[in-house]
């Protein structure tokens, strides 16, 4: 019986395409700027996000840490939402690497305004740390998407009215691409910089992007080396990088149709909770009353037929769809979750 694993995107194995590319992959010293396969995915990130230059780095995280590092300075304060990916689920890194405060904005449902950012930005008094960075994300890790129009504001009033800079955790820009029906450059257009991620959705073994201006770049790239992320011949990686961004990110609809039908499924067994509104990438959460059985117990029923799930977060397991998930995959998701549910006493 093959195993199903809904615990997240990042489980995505490397497509036959990748692993052919990665072998074949001309590869250099890239700390010396020789990798050809590294610059040609650096080049392709850029120009798809609409930006002048882009780094491959090691990890999201260390993406969206490079970005921080870079655009501000220590003692200032960075702006996100208090559910940001760097807030909640980064390690503290702002602080212990850079130096900043975060400010954290209460969001009702994780998108930043203009009208928020205004208020959070310091004044210029002796007394307030300096505002440095504002971080918006698209996709929000909550599985919804930010109308460009709220970004667009949030730019306005951040860089246009404060020269602030902004930076876009876009793990999953494409995902937000999909959904909002834009291109990713249009998204990337509401920020100077942008990080995404190949290793999730995008089904690459390893990797992000940073994008942003060319002298934002070629600091980063020092930065890079100061966290030691200097990954010297790694083409073997951006091989298969090329062909997350140039092919895998054309089939991501499949993914948010599974979900979307994952969802309609999870709605026909007792017990579950979901807000259908709220299906608009990968990802589907919910809430699951499962009767006598604990959320451990009913993680590890689930784990004994083969489908590896996650427990819950905030009271809401996720599901999330991807190249590894198909259709009947879906369906014998829901029909085993229905069997071990009915031996609960729920009706
Ligand atoms: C929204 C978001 N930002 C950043 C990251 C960090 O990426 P990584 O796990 O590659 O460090 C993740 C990872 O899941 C994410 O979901």
């Amino acid at each position: 019986m093959d195993s199903i694993d809904l615990r997240s995107d990042t489980v995505t194995q490397p497509t036959g395409e990748m692993r052919r590319a990665m072998a074949a992959a001309e590869v250099g010293d890239d700390v010396y700027g020789d990798d050809p396969t590294v610059r040609r995915l650096e080049e392709l990130a850029a120009e798809t996000l609409g930006k002048k230059a882009a780094l491959f780095v090691p990890s999201g995280t260390m993406g969206n840490q490079l970005a921080i590092m870079t655009h501000t300075r220590r003692g200032d304060e960075v702006i996100a939402g208090e559910n940001a990916h760097i807030v909640v689920h980064e390690a503290g890194a702002p602080a212990i690497l850079s130096g900043v405060n975060l400010r954290t904005i209460k969001t009702p449902d994780g998108v930043l305004t203009g009208a928020m950012v205004e208020k959070a930005i310091r004044p210029q008094d002796i007394h307030c740390p300096p505002t440095g960075l504002v971080e918006v994300e698209n996709a929000l890790p909550g599985g919804t998407v930010v109308p460009l129009a709220a970004m667009g504001e949030v730019y306005r009033v951040a860089s246009y009215q404060h020269s602030i800079p902004v930076h876009l955790d876009g793990a999953r820009i494409f995902n937000a691409a999909v959904a909002l029906k834009v291109k990713a450059k249009e998204i990337a257009n509401h920020a100077d910089s942008v990080m995404f991620c190949v290793s999730k959705g995008l089904c690459a073994p390893v990797g992000s992007l940073l994008a942003g201006r060319e002298d934002f770049i070629a600091r980063a790239r020092k930065n890079r080396k100061i966290l030691g992320g200097g990954m010297r011949q790694c083409g073997i990686l951006a091989a298969a990088g090329i062909i997350a961004v140039e092919t895998m990110t054309q089939r991501l609809e499949e993914d948010h149709e599974n979900a979307r039908y994952l969802a309609g499924r999870l709605l026909e067994l007792p017990g579950v909770e979901l807000d259908l509104s709220r299906v608009q990438i990968n990802m589907v959460f919910f809430s699951l009353d499962s009767g006598r059985l604990s959320e451990v117990e009913f993680v590890e029923a689930m784990g004994r037929e083969g489908i590896r799930i996650g427990g819950t977060e905030d009271g809401l397991y996720r599901f999330v769809t991807h190249w590894g998930v198909t259709r009947k995959d879906v369906d014998r998701t829901v029909e085993t979750m229905g069997r071990i549910l009915s031996g609960t006493g729920l009706k």
